[in-house]
């Protein structure tokens, strides 16, 4: 048993900057680490502090720093960092046993039968894996073996991965120029910057009509799935609206294809609800799991409904290092923190705490164009005009910046600022964060002369 109080700190005295940031000891190691790696995130590159060491809702630089943490690595750690329970359950395993490929354990029986007693509906078809993009790689596999179907549908500005096949169900980054053929995107619902420049509920959910069309026009009438996030992460936490999903379920159904959320980001408490698509209380045929999965060890898991689970046989589903003793340790123990703690209750509430704040944040500056979040799943648009509602990306620069220069750790989308933070955060450090965050977002419309 550990001690419930484990993550509990004096929000009060937080942060706690000794140096100027990034400090000395991170410009050394980021130099030198530098020579050799390529590639880091945008989060990096506008910030590049170097970590030592992270405990419940903080972390601590090279230099002693202690920041506040809204982004729980990139939405993993949501039980915070180095949860006593999840850590001591992973060390077990690294001196007990630590791979034999996917021969079962009694603790891999025990995450499996765990899993399938959680997920909605039949879930019950379950492989493990190491990355989000390799569970969605066999979950695309599983859909085309189980239907005999080649084609997908997918969203604009969704996330899946960076694999060929996660990538080729997006328009991100490197994924253009890359996508297989055989995969199909439809505009998203947005209510804040509809596509079609409509209002809802007024326009009956036209993205859902359109995506028909798309269906009808596009493809060759052999769609094996519907993938889609059921909020969009990456994108900038966008909810659709709720006669949304409904509606897609019946077009998997008239079309005969399957649904294939995508819970990779929006799993294990993160939105309020164990799993998101409880929130419309529709079962996929397919999703998959990831990040808050293991709080931080790398696993994840494709689950597949009874009726098409036979399908993950024929898929070679298994994987070097996919629910080796170590990851189902996390996994299984992560799943006990949340139900032994009621997290999910606890992440619908803080959630409620960030809009309430953000709102009134809202109201006092200008370039605050929209605030919005389901449970601890949450973020702020910046505009430059609110009429106008055009994206104000030198702003979302420069607030994330300074924010972070003054002790908050948090992830950055261009003027999009995204704020995850451990969904076991306490009320009063979530609200020493945003006061951080608003007079970052004052400093920086001084700057750029748009004050109210
Ligand atoms: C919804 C979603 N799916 C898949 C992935 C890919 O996961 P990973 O980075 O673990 O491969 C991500 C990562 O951000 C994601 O947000």
């Amino acid at each position: 048993m550990y001690d419930r109080n484990w993550a509990k700190t004096d929000a009060e005295k937080l942060p706690v900057i000794k140096t100027e940031l990034p400090g000395p000891n991170s410009i050394e190691i980021h130099s030198r680490a530098s020579k050799n790696m390529k590639g880091y995130s945008s989060q990096v590159k506008l910030f590049p502090v170097a970590f030592e060491s992270g405990n419940g809702c903080t972390l601590t630089d090279v230099d002693g720093n202690v920041f506040i943490d809204f982004s729980s690595g990139i939405y993993v750690t949501g039980l915070g960092h180095c949860h006593p329970k999840i850590s001591e359950e992973i060390a077990k395993y690294a001196r007990q046993l630590m791979n034999c490929h996917d021969f079962n354990t009694e603790t891999k029986m025990k995450l499996l039968e765990k899993l399938a007693s959680i997920t909605m509906g039949d879930l019950n078809g379950i492989q493990l894996y190491d990355s989000g993009t390799t569970a969605v790689e066999a979950g695309l596999r599983c859909a085309r073996a189980a239907t005999g179907k080649f084609e997908f549908v997918s969203f604009w500005r969704d996330f899946h991965g960076k694999t060929m096949g996660a990538a080729s169900c997006a328009i991100v980054n490197q994924s253009q120029g890359m996508r297989a053929p055989g995969f199909f995107l439809a505009p998203r619902p947005n209510c804040y910057r509809c596509p079609f420049k409509m209002k809802h509920p007024e326009c009956n959910c036209y993205c859902a009509d359109f995506l028909e069309q798309v269906i009808i026009n596009e493809t060759s009438g052999q769609l094996a799935a519907v993938v889609l996030e059921p909020i969009q992460g990456w994108g900038g936490s966008i909810i659709p609206p709720d006669d949304f999903m409904p509606r897609l379920k019946n077009l998997c159904d008239k079309y005969n294809m399957l649904l294939f959320t995508d819970e990779v980001l929006t799993c294990m408490g993160r939105t309020g609800k164990m799993f998101c698509m409880e929130h419309w209380d529709i079962t996929p045929d397919i999703t998959t799991l990831g990040k808050g999965f293991g709080n931080g060890f790398p696993v994840t898991a494709m689950c597949v409904s009874d009726k098409y689970k036979e399908s993950v046989e024929n898929i070679s589903a298994s994987s070097s290092y996919g629910g080796n003793p170590m990851a189902c340790a996390a996994a299984l123990a992560s799943i006990e923190v949340i139900e032994e703690e009621n997290l999910c209750e606890k992440s619908a509430h803080l959630g409620d705490v960030f809009i309430e704040r953000m709102n009134k944040m809202k109201e006092e500056h200008a370039i605050i164009g929209d605030v919005r979040g389901k449970g601890c799943l949450l973020a702020m648009e910046l505009v430059k005009d609110r009429n106008t509602k055009e994206p104000f990306e030198e702003a979302g620069k420069l607030v994330y910046q300074k924010a972070f220069s003054k002790g908050l750790t948090w992830v950055p989308a261009g003027h999009i600022l995204r704020i995850s933070p451990p969904i076991i955060m306490e009320d009063d450090m979530a609200l020493k964060g945003l006061d951080i965050i608003e007079e970052a977002v004052s400093e920086v419309e001084k700057e750029l002369g748009y004050a109210l």
